[in-house]
């Protein structure tokens, strides 16, 4: 039709799997109401597919790190196994951003967000993505008026304003209130670490 704007709302089968598997997941290994309340929330909305916004796939320096963050979460986890499977086979089509973004040295970060906004797939309801961070790097303090749930694959620590400093573990999950301020801090090994997030 002339003049008609294309906007493909039809997500690739392998991201498609890697956010079911993912929200799946998460669904299962959260452990308090408002983290379980958020996930369904966000199950729910991703029932509905956005506009896909073209991307170009591609690595970030940062991602020298990725092989062994995944195979460490899936051999500490085994639980975590099918989602790094799941990651591994969409990754290819997704595009690494976040490292000039987020001010750090050269290699030190780089993050994919797949849902939300400025994402493969623009939304304003819900978010859903990751971070990579090098080893030795803290990422600075912020905060956002959606509510989070993560998902740590990896070793490396977590801080809230309200809470302090904490580490989940491989495989632990955590909630962060809306507008709250936080951050993460990688140890020796790399942090590799899945956010979810809704507006309320
Ligand atoms: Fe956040």
């Amino acid at each position: 039709m002339k003049g008609a704007k294309v906007t493909p709302q039809i997500r690739p089968p392998e991201v498609q799997n890697f956010i079911d598997v993912t929200l799946a997941l998460m669904a299962g290994l959260v452990s308090t109401p408002e983290a379980g309340a958020a996930l369904e929330g966000i199950r729910e909305g991703a029932k509905q597919v956005g506009p896909q916004t073209p991307r170009r796939a591609g690595r970030q320096p940062a991602c020298q790190h990725l092989g062994d963050a995944l195979i460490r979460a899936a051999a500490t986890d085994p639980r975590l196994a099918p989602l790094c499977a799941a990651f591994s086979v969409a990754e290819p089509l997704l595009e690494w951003t976040g490292e000039e973004e987020s001010g750090l040295a050269p290699g030190s970060y780089a993050e994919i967000t797949l849902l939300g906004p400025g994402g493969h797939e623009e939304r304003r309801d819900i978010w859903l993505g990751l971070s990579l961070l090098a080893p030795h790097v803290r990422y600075p303090d912020h905060n956002h008026a959606p509510e989070e749930v993560y998902l740590a694959l990896s070793d490396g620590d977590f801080w809230r304003e309200t809470s302090g400093w904490f580490t989940p573990g491989t495989g632990g999950t955590f909630y962060n209130q809306p507008s709250v301020r936080h951050a993460m801090r990688s140890g020796e090994t790399p942090l590799l670490a899945i956010w979810a997030l809704r507006r309320v």
